[in-house]
Order: structure tokens, then C-alpha cells, then sequence
């Protein structure tokens, strides 16, 4: 925050009053506050009202902090020190973590003094190095199986099968799988980087809806042959334009087709329905959609929120096995965010899901 010239003035001749400085301070969006030495609360800003819920003017200082580290931080202010910070972890709705900066007030030599907390919402800090280091442990997981497969059929080739042209056919075919699995992964890696890049900058090209679904089913014909579970479309006539970027949405019907097709019954249909919505929740207007259903394994009700995690699977061994690397629908979820779109999943256990993918009909921002 700036101050203007008369309160810069005012700052400067020390003719600041009580309710220059509570405008000050109510200006600030993060909780502040101020203590005496009897440890009273003489002034809070509103958002420290706010997250207290109520005056704390007049208040002691432990009715409003309770927490050990911050109290400790602010007696060794009050007992000389300069400043000094804690970090407290408040329940409420959301648990928030707070770094709670305690610096000296000193008011001249005949004034009794006190001290000046902030807090500084830190969870949001706290949560992106947990993720960061989560992805770390997961991809090294994910790499660590494959690779070890690896060096697995390397020993036994040039030990056990050296002299077994069987067994080196077998062992061959096991490294060749496990090789490409470990392709997919980094390929899968780097395409959610560069997704991920591009987020906040929306496609501003016109693409053909229905020439994108039919390429990610024609590139999912031998999939579909080979698992005898043909893939049905059905479509409005016309062309169905919106607003998009084509790699990035036929990598979309890809991932979710591939699903299908991977996690629905032997012999069953997967059908892809190209439609209209007037109206889908996060969406300020109506929407094109693209419905892909199967008959399947379905998703328990419990693990639907969690699908387009990164590496979450439904069950592991399962997904492993058909070679997937657990970040399809991370994908996705990252390419409508860019598009400003929505994946609704509807699914019963057993019975089959419906992965439904809204994109606005809005035209595009106009740049200035
Ligand atoms: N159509 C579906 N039916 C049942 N379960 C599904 C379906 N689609 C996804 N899932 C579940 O959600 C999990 C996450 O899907 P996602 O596409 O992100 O990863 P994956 O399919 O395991 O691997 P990848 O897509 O990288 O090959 C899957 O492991 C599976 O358990
Ligand atoms: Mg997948």
C-alpha cells in the first residue's frame, strides 16, 4: 500500500492518530493486531476481526491466540527482542497454516510499548511443496518397477537364459513391454507440462468437434478390434465447431475412449454421443458435449473425486497390468481447464461409467 502525501506527512511528523492508523490497517487483507505490554489487544484490523470472529479490541491476547509459539514469540518481544515469528495451525472449515510475524513496537521513551503480530496465510506454500515432493516419490515409483524389470532380464539374459533362445524370446518381450511403459510415462509427463504451461491462455481456434472424436476413434480402431468391443458414434448432423485447440482434444477423447476400452466388459459397446447442454454447473452459458459410456468395472462412488489425480488409480494392479501410467485423466483434466470446459463422471460399480466432457459455446475473449 502507498500512503498519500498527507498521511506520508503525517507519518513523518509522528501527527498520526487512532483512526489513520486503523485505516491502515484495515486496508491490509492479511490479519493484524496490536498489543500491550499487559498483553491487551488495542487495535485490530477487520480481516483479524474476521478471522476471529469478533472485537477483540480490549481483549487479552490469549483468547484470541492460543497457541503456545505464537505466545512465546510475543513474550520474547515484549522481553526486548526485535522481532520473532511462529508458525500455528488453526482448525476451522479448512485447517490454515499461519506464519504469525511478532515485531517490537516502540513508542518513545515515556510511551509503555508493545507489539505488532501478522499473519501470513502460509498453507497454500505448505500444500504446493507437499505435492511437489509427492510427484517426485511418485515418479520415481513409477520408474523404479519398470527399471527394475529391466535389469531384471538383463541379469537373467546374460546368466540363466544365455544358452535358452525360449527363454530369451520370453524375457525380450517382458523388457520390450516394460521399455515402453517407461516411454509412455515420460511421454505422459511431458505432455502434462506442456499442458500445464499453457493453462491460463485459452484456445482461440475454431476446431471441428466431430472430425477430433472421429480421429481418436479411428487411432483406437485396433484397440477396439482387438478387444472386441466396437466403439459407436453417435452425432448431430453438421460439423459442431467450438472453441479449441485439436492435439489437445483428441488426446482428450483419446484418454477417456482408451479407458473405456480398457476397463469395460468383454464384448460390451463403448458409445460416444456428441450433444448440447443449456445448462452445466461452472458453466456460465451452454455447452457442446462429448459423452463417452461403458459397460464396465465402474467406479466406486468414494474414489470418483479423486480420478483425476495424478498416478490415482482405482485399483493399481489392474491399471499396471493394462500399462497405464495413471496420468490419462490428469491429462484431461488439465486440457478443459485450459478450455474452460468440465468433466462431469457418472459412474456404478459394475455396471459402467459416462465420462462427459462440456465445452463452452461462448465466443472467445476479445483481446484488446
Ligand atoms: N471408464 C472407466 N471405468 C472404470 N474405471 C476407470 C475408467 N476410467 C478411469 N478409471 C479408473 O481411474 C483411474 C485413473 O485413470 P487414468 O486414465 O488417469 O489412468 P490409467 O488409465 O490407469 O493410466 P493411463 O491413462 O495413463 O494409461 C484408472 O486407473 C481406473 O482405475
Ligand atoms: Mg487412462
Amino acid at each position: 500500500m502507498r500512503s498519500g502525501p498527507t498521511t506520508g506527512a503525517k507519518l513523518r511528523s509522528g501527527l498520526m492518530n487512532d483512526d489513520d492508523l486503523t485505516t491502515i490497517l484495515n486496508a491490509l487483507t492479511e490479519p493484524v493486531f496490536l498489543v500491550n505490554t499487559d498483553r491487551r489487544i488495542t487495535m485490530a484490523n477487520v480481516a483479524a476481526e474476521e478471522l476471529f470472529g469478533g472485537e477483540l479490541t480490549g481483549r487479552n491476547l490469549v483468547h484470541a491466540i492460543r497457541h503456545p509459539d505464537a505466545l512465546d514469540s510475543v513474550e520474547e518481544v515484549l522481553h526486548g527482542k526485535t522481532r520473532s515469528e511462529a508458525v500455528i495451525s488453526m482448525s476451522g472449515p479448512v485447517r490454515t497454516t499461519y506464519k504469525v510475524s511478532v515485531v517490537r513496537l516502540d513508542n518513545g521513551e515515556d510511551a509503555e510499548g508493545g507489539a505488532v503480530l501478522g499473519l501470513h496465510d502460509i498453507s497454500h506454500v505448505l500444500e504446493a511443496e507437499q505435492m511437489r515432493s509427492d510427484f517426485v516419490a511418485n515418479v520415481s515409483h513409477e520408474l523404479r518397477s519398470p527399471l527394475s524389470a529391466l535389469s531384471g532380464g538383463i541379469e537373467t539374459l546374460q546368466g540363466a537364459a544365455r544358452n535358452d533362445p525360449e527363454a530369451q524370446v520370453r524375457f525380450l518381450g517382458i523388457m520390450e513391454h516394460e521399455a515402453a511403459r517407461m516411454n509412455r510415462l515420460i511421454d505422459d509427463l511431458l505432455s502434462l507440462t506442456s499442458v500445464e504451461v499453457n493453462e491460463r491462455v485459452r484456445p482461440s481456434g475454431k476446431v471441428n468437434l466431430r472430425a477430433i472424436v472421429e480421429r481418436a476413434i479411428a487411432a483406437l480402431e485396433t484397440q477396439s478390434k482387438a478387444s472386441k468391443k466396437p466403439i459407436r458414434l453417435e452425432m448431430p448432423n453438421g460439423e459442431c465447431a467450438v472453441l479449441g485447440d485439436e492435439d489437445e482434444l483428441t488426446q482428450v477423447f483419446h484418454n477417456l475412449i482408451d479407458n473405456a476400452l480398457k476397463y469395460s466388459r468383454d464384448n460390451s459397446e463403448v458409445i460416444v454421443t456428441i450433444g448440447e447442454r443449456d445448462q452445466v454447473t461452472g458453466l456460465a452459458g451452454p455447452a457442446t458435449t462429448v459423452a463417452v459410456t461403458d459397460q464396465g468395472d465402474g467406479i466406486p462412488v468414494e474414489h470418483i473425486p479423486r480420478i483425476t489425480e495424478r498416478f490415482y488409480r482405482v485399483d493399481t494392479s489392474r491399471s499396471r497390468e493394462k500399462g497405464g501410467t495413471g496420468l490419462g485423466l490428469a491429462i484431461v483434466k488439465h486440457i478443459l481447464n485450459r478450455h474452460r470446459g468440465r468433466l462431469l463422471v457418472d459412474s456404478e460399480k459394475d455396471v459402467g461409467s459416462t465420462f462427459t466432457v462440456c465445452l463452452p459455446q461462448d465466443a472467445p475473449a476479445q483481446s484488446p
